[in-house]
């Protein structure tokens, strides 16, 4: 989806940026703690101040590389900004979550912190303030000041806890290479993991109707369905389908009011050994223009509990069939 080889380098190389502003935010307390210790305190402060000040304006680069790295790799949506979790297993996602609620309230923080020692440096120079001699002020307003100290430490915490969740999910632990293995093993028994072989053998299907009628639900595309024999009764009768069937509604483009020859996408809906519902959603081939209905993509295959597919359930509630 994305071309651009720049964009492509900015989202890979998250890993890398994450280390200036981590770096930084890591010797920040130390020379906060040196500016109140000293008599030098006012270009000592003016030091922490940049040190911060720098910290905090490259972790953008950190948090744009990381929204494009986690859109590359399918784990935020390709138009969202936080990741969907749509079940138990889906680990890496749930990490990205706490992991991307750290980034953002240590980026709060660090916000805070740069203006706290912005302002203590500032009051370096206050007349009055210069005046009182460095031993005669009272401990916390010295240099940098505690207050700064301790926001900064809040700032080091949220960002090394982020910063060990990134660690995990680049190089995996005990956790995440379980759950890899689970769906490495999951792909090998599920014949259709690369093509919906069942909704593209549809003709086999009994067909539902005699002649290709237009759907506004579903792209305003001329369409037809074929069901199970297991199901095509219940389907007639507007009755939830059994355990095991399913329908597959293949679409065409319409041309001038009529169904044209170009295929549009097919769908499937199928009703699983525990009475709930899946959906698929498989368009071989988007032509260039539609490529925007479905986040730039050129080839779509979206299956049940993809996120992509709450779309559905919007119109197809539970397990009822909808009104014709
Ligand atoms: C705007 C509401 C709406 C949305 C969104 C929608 N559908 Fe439908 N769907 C319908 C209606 C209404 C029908 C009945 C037939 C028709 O009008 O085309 C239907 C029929 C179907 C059928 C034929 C079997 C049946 O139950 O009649 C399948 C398969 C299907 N939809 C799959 C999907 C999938 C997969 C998605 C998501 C990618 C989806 N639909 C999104 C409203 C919707």
């Amino acid at each position: 989806m994305l071309a651009s080889p720049l964009i492509e380098f900015i989202a890979r190389e998250h890993p890398a940026f994450v280390h200036v502003p981590l770096g930084l935010v890591a010797a920040l307390p130390l020379a906060i703690l040196i500016s109140f210790l000293t008599k030098h305190a006012r270009p000592l402060t003016g030091t922490a101040f940049f040190i911060a000040a720098v910290g905090w304006a490259s972790s953008v680069a950190s948090l744009v590389s990381g929204l494009l790295w986690g859109r590359q790799v399918n784990l935020i949506p390709v138009t969202g900004y936080f990741p969907v979790v749509a079940s138990e297993k889906q680990v890496l996602q749930k990490m990205l979550q706490l992991h991307i609620t750290a980034s953002l309230v240590g980026f709060v923080i660090g916000g805070l912190c740069t203006w706290l020692l912005w302002r203590a440096w500032r009051r370096e120079d206050s007349p009055g303030f210069a005046e009182r001699r460095h031993a005669g002020r009272r401990f916390w307003e010295r240099g940098a000041g505690v207050p700064a100290l301790v926001v900064a430490l809040l700032w080091l915490g949220s960002w090394g806890f982020s910063g060990k969740l990134g660690g995990i999910m680049v190089f995996g632990n005990e956790e995440t290479n379980k759950a890899a293995a689970d769906a490495d093993r999951a792909k090998r028994n599920d014949a259709e993991a690369d093509l919906p072989i069942r909704a593209l053998d549809y003709a086999s299907l009994e067909p539902a109707g005699a002649a290709p009628e237009r759907s506004k639900a579903h792209g305003d595309r001329w369409r037809r369905i074929w069901v199970t024999a297991s199901g095509i009764d219940d389907y007639q009768a507007g009755k939830p389908m059994k355990p095991g069937a399913y329908a597959v509604m293949a679409t065409f483009t319409d041309e001038k009011g009529k169904p044209g020859t170009e295929p549009g996408p097919l769908y499937m809906k199928e009703t699983k050994a525990d009475g709930s519902t899946a959906f698929l959603f498989y368009w071989a081939r988007v032509p260039e223009n539609l490529r925007k209905e479905v986040g730039g993509q050129d080839s779509v295959y979206w299956r049940s509990p993809d996120p992509k597919l709450i779309t559905c359930l919007g119109c197809h509630e539970k397990d009822a069939t909808p009104a014709k």
